[in-house]
Formats: C-alpha cells, sequence, structure tokens
C-alpha cells in the first residue's frame, strides 16, 4: 500500500505527468527533458529523482550522460501503464512537449545522417579499427545454426558487408538501412560481387516493413547503439521472425570511448548482456547465445535470441 500511494503521489504533478507521457515516447537524457520542458536543470532532476524513488523510472548512467526510461517492473510499472494513455492528446503542455521531443530526434537523425554520408566511403576501414572483423563475422556465421535458409534481413545494411557474408547459405538477403549514400554503397558493392540473391532497400529498424513472422535469419551489426528506441527496434525485428527463426545482434560491450557518442553520433556506449537479453524478453525473445570477443580497444558481444517456442538455452562463453 507504502509503495502505491508513494507512486501515486510521485506522479500527482503536471510536469511529472509530462516526463511519464514523453518517456513512454522512449527512453531520454537529463539534458533532453530540460531542453523539452523548458524548465530548470535542478528542477528537472528533483522531480525525476522523486520519480525514481517512487518507483516509476529506471536511472541509467553510461560516460558521461544521465538517461531515464520509464520503469519495466513493480508498482510504477503498473501505474504508468495506466496512467500515461489518460494523458489527453490535445492538451497543451503535451502536444508542445511532443513537437519539442521531435525536434530534438530529427537533430539526432540529422547528425547521424550527417555522419553517414561524410563515413560512406570508407566505413569499412573505420570498423576495422575497432575490432577484429574476422573474427566478428566468424562467430557470426558460427552462430547462424547452418544450412540454407530461405529469407534473410540486415537490419543497418550499410556497406551491405553482413549482406555478402551470409548470402551462400540464403536464398533471399535483404538490406534496410535508411541512408540513401549508405545504400548507393552498398548497392555498388553487391553488383560489384555479383550477389544476385540480395537486394537493399530504404527502411527504418522501426519499421520494417517486412511481412510478419517471414525472416529466418535477421542481424543487427553495429547498428543497435545507433537506436534511440532499442527496445522498439528488437520488438519490431521479433514481429518479423519466422517460427524457428534467429536474430542475431552484434554490438560494443558497454565502453567509455564518449568520442564515439561526440563525434561518430552513437547514442549508446555498447549494452550490457544483461540490458539486451532483457530486451530482448520484453520482445518476447530468449537470448539462445552470447559471445563475448576480446581484443582490440573497444569488445564485441554478440547476442543471439530465438522466439520463444524454439529450442533450449544456452550458456554464455
Ligand atoms: C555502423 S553502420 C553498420 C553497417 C553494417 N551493419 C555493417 O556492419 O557494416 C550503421 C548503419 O545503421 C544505419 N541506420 C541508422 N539508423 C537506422 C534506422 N533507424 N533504420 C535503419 N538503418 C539505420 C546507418 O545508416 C548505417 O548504415
Amino acid at each position: 500500500m507504502d509503495q502505491l500511494l508513494a507512486a501515486l503521489r510521485a506522479a500527482a504533478e503536471t510536469t511529472r505527468l509530462r516526463i511519464l507521457a514523453l518517456l513512454a515516447k522512449g527512453e531520454l537524457t537529463v539534458g533532453e527533458l530540460v531542453t523539452i520542458l523548458a524548465q530548470s536543470q535542478p528542477r528537472v532532476s528533483r522531480h525525476l529523482k522523486l520519480m525514481c524513488d517512487a518507483g516509476l523510472l529506471d536511472r541509467f548512467q553510461e560516460g558521461t550522460v544521465v538517461f531515464y526510461r520509464l520503469a519495466d517492473a513493480g508498482v510504477g510499472e503498473k501505474l504508468h501503464q495506466a496512467l500515461v494513455p489518460l494523458v489527453p492528446e490535445d492538451d497543451a503542455s503535451f502536444v508542445h512537449d511532443l513537437k519539442a521531443l521531435s525536434e530534438i530526434r530529427q537533430g539526432h537523425f540529422d547528425k547521424a545522417q550527417d555522419y553517414f554520408r561524410e563515413n560512406a566511403a570508407s566505413w569499412d576501414e573505420i570498423r576495422s579499427l575497432h575490432v577484429s572483423e574476422e573474427q566478428v563475422e566468424a562467430a557470426l556465421l558460427a552462430l547462424q545454426g547452418g544450412g540454407k535458409q530461405k529469407r534473410f534481413l540486415d537490419i543497418g545494411t550499410g556497406t551491405g558487408r553482413m549482406l555478402e557474408l551470409f548470402a551462400p547459405y540464403m536464398n533471399q538477403a535483404v538490406g534496410i538501412d535508411v541512408s540513401r549514400e549508405m545504400l548507393a554503397v552498398a548497392r555498388g558493392n553487391l553488383e560489384q560481387k555479383e550477389l544476385e540473391n540480395c537486394q537493399v532497400r530504404r527502411g527504418d529498424m522501426y519499421k520494417l516493413g517486412v511481412e510478419a513472422g517471414s525472416q529466418d535469419l535477421i542481424v543487427f551489426h553495429q547498428v543497435l547503439h545507433f537506436a534511440e528506441k532499442p527496445a522498439e527496434a528488437l520488438r519490431e525485428a521479433a514481429s518479423a521472425l519466422a517460427v524457428g527463426g534467429k536474430i542475431l545482434v552484434a554490438d560494443f560491450a558497454p565502453h567509455t570511448e564518449e568520442f564515439l557518442r561526440s563525434e561518430h553520433a552513437h547514442r549508446r556506449l555498447g549494452f550490457a548482456d544483461e540490458e539486451i537479453i532483457h530486451l530482448g524478453e520484453q520482445a518476447g525473445l530468449k537470448c539462445s547465445a552470447v559471445k563475448h570477443l576480446v581484443g582490440g580497444k573497444l569488445r564485441v558481444t554478440i547476442w543471439r535470441f530465438e522466439g520463444l517456442s524454439s529450442g533450449p538455452i544456452v550458456g554464455k562463453e
């Protein structure tokens, strides 16, 4: 009862309700909330602390940046799930907040697009500075499960390297990317290598535009750290997965290289196993393998997910 009353009290205030409604759209940093709400940082921080203490929000620090998101357990979760749909969509403050949020997101998108535009031709080279590609690719192939599969979807295909890697094992391989420049580079690569079972198209990881339950293998290779809403991206991928299909996520383990955020448009400085596994569970997926690849400045981890109906859970390596 005390917990419920504390959570109710924490939610019962205009700014705090606005914060709940905003975070329902995706995780945000304290700086972003300050910009959207147009209130001082100490004031916003006070609201956030109160809501975290009451179990409505979770806070996590990554390098110099603090993120907030809606709690995903306990009374707090149930309460925000009940409250957020009741916030009137035409409320003037909320309309203002949504507009400011979309401007912030557009800013991130533009920054990432500029980055990809500038780096499209040399991305393969930049990537090789961070990790041993051969090791990662061998591990990805080992984790895919073998045998010829029908349909492969490469989310955030970039230069199309994952299409090239998996094409021999697939009947049909499609790469999607939001960046026209990246797609142009990928098309050039695929044509040059005469990979006739591969194609690329413009698409968004949050709205894949493929038939539900149609894909046997889906890969996110060095893509999720750009995502504002990694949970939503995994959910969208999960709904595209065929029965018995697999999702491979390759990304950095948590790191402290802030320059990747400031200069290379990364949103997240890597992911801990617990976080990705939890996001997968929320998307209705179970993690069936985790592979840590040590070597290089940034460590790479590969997480393999499957639908809840298939196979036993395999351990970590
Ligand atoms: C670091 S590159 C990785 C490319 C590729 N997966 C590889 O391993 O070579 C990240 C790619 O994700 C794409 N991307 C970023 N946000 C995206 C989104 N919302 N939907 C689809 N692709 C996106 C970028 O345009 C970029 O090509």
